[in-house]
């Protein structure tokens, strides 16, 4: 387990839970208030602390009453707070947050007046005691100052960095970390349409990559490596997502910090930020299980006619009934490496039990994916392990 050190911003989150956002000039009322401690960093480090690892924070707090709560707060989440400025001028950092009980998202309103923390004040921690270093991309006129003291006086530590917006000068110090995790909000403020395009206009090799794009899922690129993508997880319903790409972030630090290699530490992180949402808050999030989409229900196939569905990691898939169970397969023929579906409908011939790509007209038997006739004859489609449970929901096995 790594001792980690995080440099970021702690803040008050006051949450209102609401069955709706509302508009300009509109009232409503919420279902639930409460108040938190949040901020990425922090947030961070409480799930960091979940999964083991012992967890500190570099951080200012106010000389206002909320600040007690805030370290209070900080000490029940088990994050230590001897790297605190203290700062009379100023006010705890606040968000309001609404957040939507019909569908996780949140809106946010920031109030910030607080100083952020001194490159001197960062100059005088004993930063080699710690294993790993995660700074948040922000206070920029100290960042690039604290980065480099850390690279220097660091032998073999990782240095990561968490680029949620826009900042400028920020570009600056991708060189001088080891992982730098892109929010697709940086990536469309910067003219980029998905992650892929936002990695390989980076010449960083010697920095893992890893860009987060929500619904759509992630883009990493490791050290020397190429770019790779892991598909979103689609839950059943989305409870919460304030403090996802938080979760996200921890679960790849922790990932790398085990030494796994950087597509698994993408893949868990994945996993960890879709049980965070479908969870209020951000206590227990490993205990939390992911309520899995169905591919489809058996009622909804016939023997008569393929469907073609889209699964959790992003494949086309045929689905037909056959006998009585169910067929799957990767929706490619292997012909022309094309969506059996591209020209048309892909139907079948209940005589012969086969189904035709409407490209080249192939026919593939139902039962095993052959080829018996086309283009591709002898070779097959791919099939994919489906279960089927017992109110007839179909899921990858
Ligand atoms: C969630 C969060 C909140 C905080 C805000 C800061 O990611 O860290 O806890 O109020 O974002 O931007």
């Amino acid at each position: 387990m790594a001792r980690i050190l995080g440099i970021g911003n702690a803040v008050l989150d006051v949450i209102l839970n609401v069955d709706h956002h509302p508009k300009e000039n509109q009232e409503i009322r919420a279902s639930d208030k409460h108040v938190a401690t949040g901020g990425n960093v922090n947030n961070s480090l409480y799930i960091l602390n979940q999964l083991g690892h012992n967890t500190a924070i570099c951080s200012t707090v106010a000389a206002d009453s909320e600040a007690k709560m805030l370290l209070n707060d900080l000490k029940d989440r088990n994050i230590n707070t001897e790297h605190i400025q203290k700062f009379i001028k100023g006010r705890t950092p606040t968000s309001y947050i609404n957040l939507n009980n019909a569908n996780g998202s949140r809106t946010i309103v920031h109030y910030r007046d607080l100083p952020e923390v001194s490159f001197d004040f960062f100059a005088k921690i004993e930063i080699e005691e710690y294993d790993w270093l995660h700074f948040e991309g922000r206070n920029m006129e100290q960042l690039p100052g604290m980065i480099n003291i850390a690279k220097t006086f660091l032998t073999h530590q990782p240095i990561s960095l968490e680029v949620e917006k826009p900042r400028p000068g920020i570009e600056a110090v991708f060189e001088s970390v080891n992982l730098i995790i892109f929010s697709h909000h940086y990536a469309t403020a910067k003219g980029f349409k998905d992650g892929n395009s936002l990695l390989e206009s980076l010449d960083l090799p010697n920095v893992n990559l890893v860009c987060t794009w929500g619904e759509q899922g992630a883009w990493y690129k490791p050290i020397n490596g190429d770019i790779g993508h892991i598909a979103a997880i689609k839950l059943h319903k989305v409870i919460d997502t304030l403090g996802a790409g938080d979760t996200f972030n921890a679960g790849v630090i922790h990932a790398l910090a085990e030494k796994q290699p950087l597509d698994s530490a993408v893949s868990f992180a994945n996993t960890l930020a879709a049980q965070k949402c479908q969870q209020h808050g951000l206590d227990n999030v490993q205990d939390s299980t992911i309520e899995r989409k169905p591919l489809a229900n058996y009622k909804q196939l016939s023997q008569a006619k393929t469907t073609v569905v889209e699964s959790d990691d992003g494949r086309s898939l045929i689905l037909v009934r056959f006998e009585d169970g169910v067929r799957c397969y990767l929706n490619n023929c292997p012909h022309q490496d094309v969506p059996l579906n591209e020209a048309y409908k892909v139907d079948i011939n209940p005589f012969e039990k086969t189904m035709k790509c409407s490209v080249h007209d192939a026919f593939f038997n139902i039962e095993d994916g052959l080829c018996v006739e086309g283009p591709c004859w002898d070779e097959s489609l791919q099939m994919v392990d489906v279960e089927v449970e017992e109110n007839g929901d179909i899921f990858l096995a």
